[in-house]
């Protein structure tokens, strides 16, 4: 057993990560600014890097991230993995062939190795310490995590038996058989290899880890299954977006590095970054503002993340995600709003009293 710098006294550190960051980027998410869905923000942090950051808290530091189309913006982002305490190996997939495709690519990279596979636009609250301390202890050849949501029809979804145990899994069912879905964290031994190499293409063309896990299941491997709740992927909903934002904001803590004038009142858990400028204003927690961004003569209300490079200024806003480099200027007021990148929201001039919109594509607008 290796032991490295002492992160995980208790623990086999020659187990592995596997980071889904590929997947083709033509699929629209409300956020287009960035064609790879895992650096979608969340709290102005890409939405990928908690899960680094949680695979690093369990103890796990060496990680393959899987990249597609999006490599450059992915590596950009992500470099060599110090940042967080990691080191990544790039593993280029030719095409998005799914899921357990990913896991084949990967194969040089895990070797006989355990690992845990990590979908890079899935979020845990919690993070996966106790689940991959868990499935250090016991190691079963898969431990899925799975979780309570109101469509199970766009996900992977699983039968238990009355004893909890998992007997079937079925992926983006028409008429699901429960309402339990695949969270995109799963735990394997080498058996996955076996399974992997021995399935087919499902009807959407794509070789799914749902397939793999289930055939585990039929030649008798131990497949485990842990229920969470707290648990959320980017499905293109801005209700679920605002809702993750503000729960990641519960536990933001008060941090005023930026300049704030005598004439602003800061209230409670605000995260005010290095290089932004506030006058005038008063922003009430939990809440954060980005690098480089002004707030002028503005109220900034609870849940709301400010990205960098944002101008607010003679304006109201609350509950809401606002992407770097836009201007809300002279808006009152804003609430329950996702507003994206380089956007402009400003009011139209008193005459002609018209509504003028320059809106892209999927954009959904409410007037008051
Ligand atoms: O998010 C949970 C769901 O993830 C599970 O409930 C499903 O059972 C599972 O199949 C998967 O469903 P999706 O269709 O939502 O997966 P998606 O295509 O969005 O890909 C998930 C991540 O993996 C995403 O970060 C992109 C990456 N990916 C995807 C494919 C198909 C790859 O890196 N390579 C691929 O070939």
């Amino acid at each position: 057993m290796l032991c490295r710098g002492g992160r995980n006294p208790g623990g086999d550190d020659d187990m592995k990560a596997l980071v889904l960051a590929g997947g083709s980027g033509t699929r629209l998410r409300p956020i287009t600014h960035t064609s790879a869905k895992q650096l979608v923000p969340v709290a102005n942090k890409p939405v990928l890097f908690y899960g680094l950051e949680a695979i690093a808290r369990a103890g796990v530091t060496d990680v393959g991230i899987v990249v597609g189309e999006t490599a450059a913006e992915i590596e950009a982002a992500v470099g060599d993995g110090s940042a967080f305490g990691l080191s990544v190996t790039y593993i280029p997939q030719p095409a998005p062939l799914g899921l357990a495709h990913a896991v084949l690519v990967a194969r040089d990279f895990l070797g006989d190795d355990d690992f845990v596979m990590y979908l890079g636009d899935n979020f845990v609250v919690g993070g996966i310490t106790g689940l991959v301390e868990q499935f250090r202890a016991d190691r079963p050849a898969a431990q899925i995590l799975l979780t309570k949501v109101s469509d199970p029809r766009a996900f992977g979804v699983a039968e238990l038996d009355a004893g909890g145990r998992v007997i079937a899994l079925e992926e983006k069912p028409e008429y699901p058989k429960s309402d339990l879905a695949l969270v995109g964290v799963y735990l394997f031994t080498a058996a996955v290899h076996e399974a992997v190499r021995n399935i087919r293409p499902s009807a959407r063309g794509e070789l799914e880890i749902t397939h793999a896990i289930q055939w585990l299941i039929d030649h008798r491997h131990d497949v485990r299954s842990t229920t969470i709740s707290g648990y959320w992927k980017d499905t293109g909903s801005v209700t679920d977006m605002l809702e993750v934002n503000r729960s990641v904001l519960e536990s933001a803590e008060r941090a005023v590095e930026g300049t704030v004038d005598a004439a602003s009142e800061i209230i409670g858990r605000v995260r005010i970054d290095p290089g932004a400028t506030v006058t005038g204003s008063r922003i009430v927690g939990p809440a954060v503002v980005g690098a480089g961004t002004v707030i002028r003569n503005s109220y900034v209300g609870p849940f709301t993340s400010i990205a960098g490079d944002v101008h607010v200024e003679d304006s109201e806003i609350e509950y809401s995600i606002v992407l770097g480099g836009s201007r809300v200027i002279g808006v009152r007021r804003v609430e329950a709003s996702l507003i994206g990148r380089n956007v402009e929201v400003t009011p139209a001039p008193r005459n002609p009293a018209a509504h003028r919109l320059v809106l892209g594509d999927h954009s959904k607008v409410q007037i008051a």
